[in-house]
Parts: structure tokens; C-alpha cells; sequence
């Protein structure tokens, strides 16, 4: 079954520090957070952290929303399989109650169309005020799941129902709440927002490698070459948008990991052949990785320094291991496996070439004649047995969408692989 995906509603609060606990917990259970903060919570909680912590951008303004293009607020509320508010302020609870929309997290809980979780932290007295008594009934009234705050101290020296629930109860009342979820109901005649045919690739998984990969020379130098890891990643945010479960090892690059995906951070080739071998069985692999050929033979142990003679130290390389080739040739050889090839001249010739020479299906080469690693975009050759289709130069997120509809209707014939 794919992680489920919440969509984390943090009000503003003193109680926001524990919704920290509470994305720690949730993607410890493997699901997919979101976090959405009000302009109050971000006095008690940066985004910086949860941006960490949840692996995911964090959103913060309507306005700000670039991703008004790759993700409308509409899609944002509807993704997710549950909203949780937490903590819901009685400020919150009155604008959801009310139905203002006056700011992303309040739109967001206006248009989502799935179930709602609210775990409201306040003063005693505002939890008791008639006011809130009532939007709490309108809110349950409406199908919101309101928890009931914890008694105690507060932090205010009062004391009385109003404390936000402990993180670890308000998992509970998300897997409770995700156990139960109801089927969204559709509105008549509107197109059901992500049909099934948007996720062509539900079901399966796909393992991709991806940035460039450093090996040391010493403590403080490495060879590199300037892979940007920009396609992989973008292959990887693409196969997880198709439905895919996506296992992305990634040499170092600086890149954000994409929502949906489970992220495995290497250095070096050595590594990367490593945790691509504990990633099988997969039904597609796509090695994207720009592998380093080549590693020193010895790693010194500290710093290699200049003595002063003029004389330059040697530098004996040794051979990495071919990765892509040696998937090929593992008993768990995934049905269909792709390699990368970034090219010059003869470019065609060459992914030929390196088909046979890898044992792969696909050979996606890549024509970096006129624009290096690390550009936006890519002119791509698929070459197979079956021949080569070429593309015209797209961005690297078309590229990435493309690539997966070429999969999907690849794998289409396959049984999905059996999974335990
Ligand atoms: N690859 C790999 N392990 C390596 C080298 C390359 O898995 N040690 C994979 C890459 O991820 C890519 C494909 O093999 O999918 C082709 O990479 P490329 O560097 O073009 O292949 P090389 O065999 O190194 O060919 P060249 O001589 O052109 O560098």
C-alpha cells in the first residue's frame, strides 16, 4: 500500500514546538508529511526544521506559492489522504468553523474534500468560552474529527482542559482517522481530481540513482565530476507522482527530496553499488547516476600536504564497480533497467554501443554537446533493441513525466513483482 500522506496544519501557539515531535513520529511510521504553518506558528516553529524533518517542502503563504503552477493549493488540500490541525487555536477552529479562507492554511481546509483532524491547544478559558464551545459543535457538526484537549498546567499558570494532546495521541487519532477515512464524495459532474490513470505506475517500484558520486582523495579533496543530479531527481519526484513507490540513492547533491520518495544519501560508487543491491527486486531500475569511474587506489588518513620539494604526489587510481552492469547480470535483474549516457559525438553510436556493453533495456542517452550537466533541460535518445526514439529538447521535469509514461506503458504487460 502507498505511505499515507498527511497534510500538517500547524497553528500558531506554544504548543507548536510539539508538532516537531509529531512529523518526527509520523515519518517514522513511513508516512508522507506536509507541513502547512499559519503566519502565527511560525513565531514558535521554524520552517527550516520541519522542512528537515519532514523531508518535504514546507508551505507558509498563499502568495509565495510558486508551486501555484506545479501545485495549486487545490491539489495541495486533495493529495493528502487526511488534514490534521495541530495545534488548532480557537482563533483556527473559528475560521474553519466560519469558513474564512483569509490565508493558505484556512484555504487549504476550505477546499480539501478529505477528512479533517483538529487537535486544539488553548486557554482553559477559551476552550471553555461559549464561542469555541459552539465552533467545536459546528466543526463536529461538519465532519471535523475534534480530539479533546489534555487537562493540566498551562503554560500560561492556569489550569483546566486545553492542552494540546501528546504527539504519540495524536498519531493515534491519525491512524485511527486513516483507518476509517471515508471515500471523498465527488461532485457531481466535476472530474475526480487525480483519476486513476494519472498513476499508471501504482503498484509498483522503481529504484533510481541519481547526482554524481565523490571518492576521497584524502580527508578534504575528492574526484567529482559536475553532475547536478537535477534529471534523476526530477525522474524521481515523476515515478513518485505516477503512483510508483520510489527508492532514489543519491550521491551528494543539494537537492530537496522529492515529496513521496524514500531518499538513501551516498558518497562514494562503492556505496551507491551497495545500497542499490539491498534496493532489489524493483520492476524498473534507472541509473541516472553519473558514477566516477575511477577512485583513488589509497585513501590517505590525513591530509596530504605539500613538502615544499616542488615534487607533486602521486595519484594511482583504481576502477569503481560497474553498477549498472552488475545489476544486469544479478539474479534479481529488475524486468526492466535503464542506464544513463551522457554524451558528445556520435551520440547514437555510442548508447549502442554501451546497450550491449551494460546488458541494460534502455539506454537513455543524453546529447551534451550544446549544454553541459547541470543545464535545465535535455534532448534525449531512447535507444533499445526495438530502436531509438528521439525527443526534442524538453525540461528536465517534462523529460522526467515523459520518461514514465514510456515506462508505465513498458510495464504495462509485466505482473507487478510479488511483494512480501
Ligand atoms: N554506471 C554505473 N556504474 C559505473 C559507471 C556507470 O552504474 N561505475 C551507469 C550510469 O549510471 C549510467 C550508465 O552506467 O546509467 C552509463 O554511464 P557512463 O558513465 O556513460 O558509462 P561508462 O561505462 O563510464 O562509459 P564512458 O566510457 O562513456 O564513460
Amino acid at each position: 500500500m502507498a505511505a499515507p500522506r498527511i497534510l500538517l496544519i500547524i497553528g500558531g501557539g506554544i504548543a507548536a514546538y510539539k508538532a516537531i515531535e509529531l512529523v518526527r513520529l509520523l515519518r517514522k511510521s513511513g508516512m508522507v508529511v506536509r507541513c502547512v504553518l499559519t503566519r502565527a506558528a511560525e513565531q514558535f516553529v521554524t520552517p527550516l526544521t520541519l522542512a528537515a524533518l519532514s523531508e518535504n517542502k514546507v508551505y507558509t503563504n498563499l502568495f509565495d506559492l510558486k508551486d501555484e503552477v506545479e501545485m495549486g493549493h487545490i491539489q495541495l488540500s486533495r493529495e493528502a489522504d487526511l488534514v490534521v490541525v495541530a495545534p488548532a487555536t480557537a482563533d483556527l477552529l473559528a475560521r474553519m468553523a466560519a469558513g474564512i479562507a483569509d490565508d493558505l492554511a484556512t484555504t487549504l481546509l476550505l477546499a480539501t474534500d478529505k477528512p479533517v483532524l483538529a487537535a486544539p491547544a488553548m486557554n482553559v478559558r477559551m476552550w471553555l468560552h461559549p464561542a469555541t464551545r459552539r465552533n467545536v459543535a459546528t466543526l463536529r457538526g461538519d465532519g471535523v474529527t475534534v480530539m479533546e484537549p489534555d487537562e493540566g498546567e498551562m503554560a500560561c499558570g492556569e489550569y483546566g482542559p486545553g492542552r494540546l494532546p501528546e504527539p504519540a495521541a495524536i498519531k493515534a487519532a491519525i491512524d485511527d482517522a486513516l483507518a476509517h477515512a471515508p471515500a471523498p464524495a465527488p461532485l457531481t459532474g466535476q472530474p475526480d481530481f487525480a483519476p486513476a490513470d494519472h498513476r499508471p505506475l501504482f503498484g509498483r517500484r522503481i529504484l533510481i540513482t541519481a547526482g554524481p558520486t565523490h571518492e576521497p582523495i584524502d580527508p578534504v579533496r575528492y574526484i567529482a565530476n559536475r553532475s547536478s543530479g537535477k534529471q534523476g531527481f526530477a525522474i524521481a519526484a515523476a515515478a513518485a507522482e505516477a503512483g510508483a513507490e520510489v527508492l532514489l540513492v543519491a550521491g551528494p547533491v543539494p537537492l530537496p527530496t522529492p515529496p513521496g520518495v524514500i531518499r538513501i544519501d551516498v558518497e562514494t560508487a562503492r556505496e551507491m553499488a551497495v545500497e542499490v543491491e539491498q534496493g532489489l527486486p524493483v520492476d524498473a531500475a534507472i541509473m541516472v547516476a553519473a558514477v566516477a569511474d575511477w577512485r583513488a587506489a589509497d585513501t590517505a588518513s590525513q591530509k596530504i600536504k605539500k613538502d615544499g620539494s616542488g615534487a607533486v604526489p602521486p595519484l594511482a587510481l583504481a576502477e569503481n564497480p560497474d553498477i549498472l552492469a552488475s545489476v544486469a547480470k544479478s539474479a534479481q535483474r529488475p524486468p526492466l533497467l535503464i542506464g544513463f549516457a551522457a554524451e558528445t559525438n556520435d551520440v547514437i553510436a555510442h548508447a549502442e554501443a554501451k546497450l550491449a556493453r551494460k546488458g541494460c533495456d534502455w539506454i537513455v542517452a543524453n546529447d551534451v554537446s550544446a549544454d553541459p550537466m547541470g543545464g535545465e533541460t535535455n534532448r534525449l535518445h531512447i535507444v533499445s533493441k526495438a530502436g531509438v526514439d528521439s525527443w526534442d529538447r524538453l525540461p528536465k521535469d517534462a523529460v522526467a513525466r515523459k520518461l514514465m509514461e514510456k515506462i508505465a506503458h513498458e510495464l504495462e504487460t509485466r505482473a507487478p513483482l510479488e511483494r512480501d
